[in-house]
């Protein structure tokens, strides 16, 4: 068996915050111990609510921001050790905007050739060359190289975003919320891109998203994550069959309801999400949760197997699978 070629080891990340300038600074831990394993190849769906750490996460697997406690490691190496041009091969992003993610004054071929420079790699024709072929990949053509990201769609942007991630063929790409803010007519198209480029090119992902439905289409694992720690976690199929977590089966239903609330969990869901400031006591989940019981406020559940490689953080998981 080969090593998982990212592996998150009990990653924690803390923020110290404060109100305003004479209030007393606190902790918000946004990331509260996380541990998952993404194998070459595959794509690991990490999905919850917003403000739940996702983006955190992402961040620190690619070593824009660095764990409280706890390693990263891609490929057998911690991240946080690696210079960044070292680590820019291994791990590449694709986030949510594409309109703030490319530098609007330099126009498509340079965006998409910027990582081949600042490498030193190839001549400037053999660089024009790899930007084309690229532009082709993420079905653009020729006449785009020229053009500048205003004269772009969203879409169209997008496309650029993931042919700059692409073009040093990083291993890994971690995909936060990559169609979230487009429009729904292209989201689609935008996640069979990039699901055709993760099979040519053997890419593997983490792709992160609040909505339940996306993930479901696109990972061979999924993780599902609030306030701070992974609740449950298994392969698609199982998770979305016979999910184990109370808070699962809550997103499961907003998706499945006529008007899906864009995979935010069903507003019958008692309370709101919580303030990380104030995490409740025992299992975080256990204020909104229908069948918690007094023991689900004083003792926090681990993150055990409910059947084999499916694994819930809930007292009653077993209970729940049944
Ligand atoms: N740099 C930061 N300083 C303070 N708090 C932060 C910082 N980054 C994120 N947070 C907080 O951490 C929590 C998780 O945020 P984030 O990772 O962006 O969640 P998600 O991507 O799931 O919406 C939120 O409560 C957010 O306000
Ligand atoms: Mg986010």
């Amino acid at each position: 068996m080969t090593a998982p070629l990212l592996q998150i080891r009990d990653v924690v990340r803390r923020f110290g915050v404060r109100r305003g300038v004479f209030a007393p600074r606190r902790t918000l831990t946004a990331v509260a111990g996380v541990s998952l394993d993404l194998p070459r190849g595959e794509v690991l769906g990490l999905v919850g609510e917003s403000g739940c750490g996702k983006s955190t996460l992402a961040r620190i697997v690619l070593g824009l921001d660095k764990p409280t406690e706890g390693e990263v490691l891609i490929d057998g190496r911690p991240v946080a050790s690696l210079h960044r041009l070292e680590r820019s091969r291994l791990v590449q992003p694709v986030f949510q905007d594409p309109y703030s993610s490319l530098n609007p004054r330099r126009s498509v071929e340079a965006i998409i050739g910027q990582p081949l420079l600042v490498h030193g790699e190839g001549t400037p024709a053999e660089r024009r060359d790899r930007v084309a072929e690229m532009l082709g990949l993420v079905g653009l053509g020729p006449r785009h190289a020229a053009a500048y990201p205003s004269q772009l769609s969203g879409g169209q942007r997008q496309r650029v975003a993931i042919a700059r991630a692409l073009i040093l063929r990083p291993a890994l790409v971690v995909c936060d919320e990559p169609t979230s803010a487009l429009d729904v007519s292209v989201q689609a198209q935008i996640l069979n891109l990039l699901m055709e480029l993760r099979a040519r090119l053997g890419l593997s992902y983490l792709f992160i998203s609040h909505n339940l439905a996306v993930v479901q289409l696109v990972a061979s694992r999924v993780a599902v994550m609030y306030l701070g720690r992974v609740v449950e976690e298994g392969d698609p199929e199982t998770v979305l069959r016979t999910p184990a977590h109370p808070y699962t089966r809550a997103l499961l239903a907003s998706v499945l309801q006529p008007r899906p609330g864009r995979g935010l969990p069903d507003p019958q869901l008692a309370g709101s999400f919580p303030n990380p400031l104030e995490p409740p006591s025992g299992c975080a989940f256990h204020p909104r949760c229908p069948l918690a019981v007094p023991r689900c406020a004083a003792e926090r559940p681990g993150l055990d197997p409910a059947t084999g490689e499916h694994r819930a953080a809930c007292h009653f998981a077993a209970l729940a699978e049944t």
